[in-house]
């Protein structure tokens, strides 16, 4: 098949592209580079089955593929909220690009939704027909509310255009490739354990969070998209840490004596987060199968070479 993957230079979409390209896929690579890099799918570039176009979502683009999986979107909230407006337009206009382009050459549309489509959740854990507890004017809602609505263009583009959509919504993912500086939990303490700084902990870290291995999740992502079934479908992991834990986990294996620093909490962090992945079970047998400590090894492992790499 030829696949179209957009976000495909980011931390997700390389490996999903990874996936693609072994299983004899042709692949087409669409990204602006706002947080994706060529280096993530530098080891393609010569193959004669990718193809890679410098493109930004929100201008049309005419291609023929079988299947979309539609990943653009910047997804750390220090990204996604560098300039807003840009990421709602990403959201709303490129996700209508991206159904347009579907609907025109009658390929299936993946969407990467995401857990934020909660909100602050008042049920624990979640399942998909909860409807979320949402702050549409807060300063997350660029990209909550922006997905939101993607998701709501997805099914009315298949009910009213018969477009034949997947949707996951995804809980929070983490593996090698993610970037030094997206100001997300996992790499933020990996990067300031080794550089030997304090590990910041926001709020007095009770809070809650899921991590899967991205492995899992682009099993997952493969599964649903050669299934009968559109979604939503949540994939995570619904192993639950909370951040001290995760921060004293990543101290441990790093470097023991780093200290562990307390900072006021963001507006509209969510207290708790956590999967519900019964239809993803019994829809896709799928679950995540890369326990927390083998996951961080390996990710510690990448953010080493690069950061290690970088100072020789
Ligand atoms: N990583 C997670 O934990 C997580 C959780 C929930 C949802 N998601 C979703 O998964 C998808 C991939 O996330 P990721 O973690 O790989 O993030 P990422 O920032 O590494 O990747 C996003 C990619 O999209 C590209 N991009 C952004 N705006 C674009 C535009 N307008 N046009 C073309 N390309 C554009 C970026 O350059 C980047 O390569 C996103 O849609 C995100 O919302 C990720």
């Amino acid at each position: 098949m030829r696949i179209l993957v957009t976000g495909g230079a980011g931390f997700i979409g390389s490996h999903l592209i990874d996936r693609l390209m072994a299983q004899g896929h042709e692949v087409v690579c669409l990204d602006n580079f706002y947080t994706g890099t060529k280096r993530n799918i530098l080891k393609w570039m010569d193959n004669p089955y990718f193809e890679l176009i410098r493109h930004d979502i929100t201008e049309p683009i005419r291609l023929e593929v079988d299947q979309i999986y539609h990943l653009a979107c910047p997804a750390s909230p220090v990204h996604y909220q560098f300039n807003p407006v840009k990421t709602i337009k990403t959201n709303v206009i490129g996700t209508l690009n991206m159904l347009g382009l579907a609907k025109r050459v009658k390929a299936r549309f993946f969407l990467a939704s995401t857990s934020e489509v909660y909100g602050d959740p008042d049920v624990h854990p979640q399942t998909e027909d909860y409807r979320g507890n949402v702050n549409c004017i807060g300063i997350r809602s660029c990209y909550d509310e922006g997905k939101r609505v993607a998701e709501t263009l997805s099914f009315d583009y298949h009910r009213q255009n018969g477009v034949d959509i997947r949707v996951v919504r995804i809980f929070n993912t983490y593996g090698p490739r993610m970037l030094e500086n997206d100001g997300r939990v996992v790499s933020n303490f990996i990067v300031q354990a080794l550089r030997n700084q304090p590990l910041t902990v926001y709020g007095d870290g009770s809070q809650t969070r899921s991590f899967c291995y991205v492995s899992d999740l682009v099993e997952g992502f493969i599964r649903l998209m050669n299934s009968d079934e559109i979604g939503p479908m949540n994939l995570g992991n619904p192993g639950e840490y909370t951040i001290l834990e995760l921060a004293q986990k990543i101290q441990n294996m790093i470097n023991p004596g780093a200290e562990i620093i307390f900072k006021p909490l963001p507006q509209d962090d969510p207290k708790q987060r956590q999967p519900d992945i019964t239809l993803a079970k019994s829809w896709l047998g799928w679950e995540p199968t890369v326990p927390l400590d083998k996951g961080l090894d390996l990710t510690v492992k990448d953010f080493r070479d690069r950061i290690e790499g970088n100072q020789k």
